[in-house]
């Protein structure tokens, strides 16, 4: 029997950027089948709901078969079990990241011995991408074309325009 390699890339990707999509298709060539889970209940207050989420991310990666874009609840363990992965793949920007992320992978591995990290530096150029400064940017009807994939820029700009009309007509 072929053993199919199975790497997880979970994340709220809220929403997806340049950064996310330099480590999924990194990560792509290091298996043969990457799921991006997109989480469902974060603790975060979401600006787009993960059906919106999971959508910009297909949109994104639609190009690559080995991409399949799945939505998650719980523990990402119970995913990890259920998808029979042999690793989880996060990007590394900073040294705070790093903490964050073994402190994620130390837990996860008391939950299942199993399972493995697999943490990849991020490019120097999207070193200080984030989606919070994706949102910040476009609520101000800012230029976001550098952060964010070309096929996601509308649905993301779409969103604030809304708002910031809205805020506009509560305004005046
Ligand atoms: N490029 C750009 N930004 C990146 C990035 C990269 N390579 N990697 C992380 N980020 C940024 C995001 O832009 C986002 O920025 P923001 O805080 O400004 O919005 C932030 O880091 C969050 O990153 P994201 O990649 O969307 O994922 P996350 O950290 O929210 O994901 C889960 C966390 C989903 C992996 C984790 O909460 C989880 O596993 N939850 C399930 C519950 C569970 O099992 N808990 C036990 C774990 S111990």
């Amino acid at each position: 029997m072929i053993e199919v390699r199975t790497m997880i890339y979970p994340g709220t990707f809220d929403p997806l950027t340049n950064g996310h999509l330099d480590i999924a298709r990194r990560a792509v060539r290091l298996c043969d089948r990457l799921v991006v889970a997109v989480l469902i209940n974060s603790a975060k207050q979401t600006a787009f709901s993960a059906a919106e989420r999971a959508d910009m991310v297909q949109i994104a990666l639609q190009d690559l078969p080995a991409v399949h874009v799945v939505r998650f609840d719980g523990l990402l363990v119970d995913l990890y079990r259920r998808e029979g992965a042999c690793a989880v793949v996060r990007g590394l920007r900073s040294e705070s990241d790093f903490r964050f992320e073994a402190e994620m992978a130390a837990a996860n591995k008391l939950l299942l011995p199993a399972y493995e990290t697999c943490l990849l530096p991020c490019r120097i150029d999207l070193a200080f991408t984030s989606s919070s400064i994706v949102r910040e940017v476009a609520s101000f009807g800012g230029d976001i074309s550098g952060m964010v994939p070309a096929a996601i820029i509308g649905r993301i700009q779409g969103r604030f325009v809304g708002r910031r009309s809205q805020q506009k007509l509560e305004d005046d």
